[in-house]
């Protein structure tokens, strides 16, 4: 699997653990999306890069990081097509791919740990979407997009 991953300052130190998770636990292609560093940046930047990395197709799903995951998720979820669940436990990890097939996973380095933050990515790289009813719902989010003219 291709997972493109991007952060602020404020997620960069988490960014490569994951990084290095991804690729040594699960053998996933990594596509960084920044930041480089700890120095300030804007977290737009970066939700913005990994949306536009998934929804072209140059990536099977996102990971966005920032502070609290809050600022990072919703500019991901800007970009249309992207459906970024901000997760701080294994449950919503789990309910994010099972019922809204959620493309892309945001956390939170100030609120989560490193071992939780593990915990959620296991949990939401090996949990499929369900389909069914959810999928029906998953239309009615596009059908949003689709009125605001995207
Ligand atoms: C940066 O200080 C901080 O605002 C950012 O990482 C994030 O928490 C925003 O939502």
């Amino acid at each position: 699997m291709k997972i493109a991953i991007g952060s602020d300052h404020g997620g960069f130190e988490l960014k490569q653990k994951i990084i290095q998770e991804l690729t040594q636990t699960y053998g996933a292609e990594v596509v960084d999306c920044g930041c480089d560093g700890t120095d300030s940046v804007d977290y737009p930047d970066y939700g913005r890069k990994v949306g536009e990395t998934v929804v072209s197709g140059d990536a099977d799903r996102g990971i966005v990081i920032c502070g609290t995951g809050i600022g990072i998720s919703i500019s991901a979820n800007k970009v249309p097509g992207v459906r970024a669940a901000l997760c701080t436990n294994e449950y919503m990890a789990k309910m994010s791919r099972q019922h809204n097939n959620a493309n892309v996973l945001a956390m939170g380095a100030r609120v989560i740990g490193d071992e939780l933050a593990k915990e959620i990515l296991r949990v939401w790289m090996t949990t499929d979407f369900e389909g069914g009813r959810h999928q029906r719902r998953i239309d009615k989010i596009s059908a949003i997009e689709e009125k605001y003219n995207r």
